[in-house]
């Protein structure tokens, strides 16, 4: 495994850490098996990216490296890297993928970021977790059009997310949990159903959301888009 980069960042971006607050941090995997039917989701978004041989695969937000190792198992030859601003979880990820003995890259930096801390190279495919949600406004627009920047023409977003909350129930649980942890600033527009819109308004084509997957925490909507030029 590469070494982790530590790309200086700009002053003023902060990030929620994976579980909300950073003493939760440790209990991050064990909320997201019970609060999100993790392994069906996962195992749904796994076959939209169909990671193959050849494929560079960016994970951004990668957490503690839960998608990274699937993906690697799915395709061992496939090129991983992960990025995340927080150090601590990255600690997590660095564990985890080389217990799993798989090879994958992981940089310090947030999801505006990917396209300088990829230092020009090309990924196929970019895909991201739980992570828009966490994000204000302002950079859920500037990761969208970095990650369109990164990639190559006929190169594939593919994200996993709290999305639109379409009935009483899944907007109460969203609420009670999500928004809890999260707050409500960032995760609103989420819940809004904004991701499709933004992606379409970052450059990307071909926008649409694959499944709704209900959930305890909330819907959990995957999405895929890609770059016509
Ligand atoms: C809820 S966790 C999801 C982790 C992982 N993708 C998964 O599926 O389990 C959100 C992650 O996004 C990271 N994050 C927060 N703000 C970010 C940003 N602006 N750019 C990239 N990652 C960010 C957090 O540090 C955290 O690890």
């Amino acid at each position: 495994m590469r070494e982790t980069k530590t790309m200086p960042v700009q002053s003023d971006l902060t990030y929620t850490p994976a579980a909300g607050h950073h003493w939760l941090t440790p209990f991050y995997d064990f909320g997201v098996a019970a609060l999100t039917r993790e392994h069906r989701w996962r195992t749904v978004l796994i076959a939209q990216v169909h990671p193959s041989p050849g494929d560079v695969i960016v994970d951004v937000g990668c957490g503690t490296g839960s998608l990274l190792v699937r993906l690697g198992k799915a395709a061992a030859s496939a090129q991983l890297v992960g990025i995340d601003p927080d150090p601590a979880v990255l600690t997590l990820a660095r564990k985890r993928v080389a217990a799993a003995g798989l090879a994958v890259e992981l940089h310090v930096g947030f999801a505006r970021q990917v396209a300088e801390l990829l230092e020009g190279r090309q990924p196929t495919k970019v895909v991201s977790s739980l992570v828009f949600h966490q994000v204000p406004m302002e950079e859920k627009v500037a990761a969208l059009a970095a990650m369109h920047a990164a990639l190559g023409v006929g190169g594939e977003i593919h994200i996993a997310d709290y999305g639109l909350q379409r009935t009483p129930l899944m907007r109460a649980l969203f609420r009670g949990v999500i928004q809890n942890l999260d707050g409500c600033a960032n995760t609103e527009p989420n819940a809004r159903g904004v991701l499709p819109d933004l992606m379409h308004s970052a450059g990307f084509r071909h926008v649409e959301e694959t499944i709704v997957i209900p959930t305890l925490s909330g819907s959990i909507s995957l999405y895929r888009g890609s770059c016509s030029s």
